[in-house]
């Protein structure tokens, strides 16, 4: 896929964020970074979740936020509707988050997954297509 994709992180997930950006660019892939700059300098999460999710709803890419648990940006990017936010810590999640749920946030937790593993779970997030089909019929119930 070549859809650009739109990073943020708060302190916690600064360091992974800048392996993530630096992983996009050796693969070639579009990538916008919203922040934050630095992990010195602690910081507000919702700030960075919400900037993402207005910039994916905005264009067609797909979303990776990070913090130290994944848990807290994916709560805000999923008040967003439109917003399909997976917080996954395996290939599977990740895989099935596209397949079934056309997720297009992925959000890591970088207090929680290792580096490797967390590349690994990047690249079969954007690689996995979503199957449409009876997951498209549940996604439509998502905004009943
Ligand atoms: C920051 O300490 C931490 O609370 C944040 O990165 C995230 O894990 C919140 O969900």
């Amino acid at each position: 896929m070549t859809a650009t994709i739109v990073l943020g992180a708060d302190h916690a997930g600064f360091a992974l964020k800048q392996i993530c950006l630096e992983h996009l660019r050796q693969l070639g892939l579009p990538s916008e970074d919203l922040g934050t700059d630095s992990a010195a300098v602690s910081c507000d999460y919702p700030w960075f979740a919400a900037k993402v999710a207005e910039r994916v709803l905005a264009g067609d890419g797909l979303g990776l936020l990070i913090c130290g648990s994944g848990l807290g940006m994916s709560m805000v990017a999923n008040r967003f509707s439109g917003i399909r936010a997976a917080l996954c810590g395996n290939e599977f999640s990740a895989r099935v988050s596209r397949q079934h749920n056309n997720a297009n946030v992925l959000c890591l937790g970088a207090r929680v997954t290792g580096q490797d593993l967390a590349l690994s779970v990047l690249d079969t997030f954007l690689k996995t297509d979503f199957e449409g089909g009876r997951h498209q019929r549940r996604l439509d119930l998502f905004e009943k």
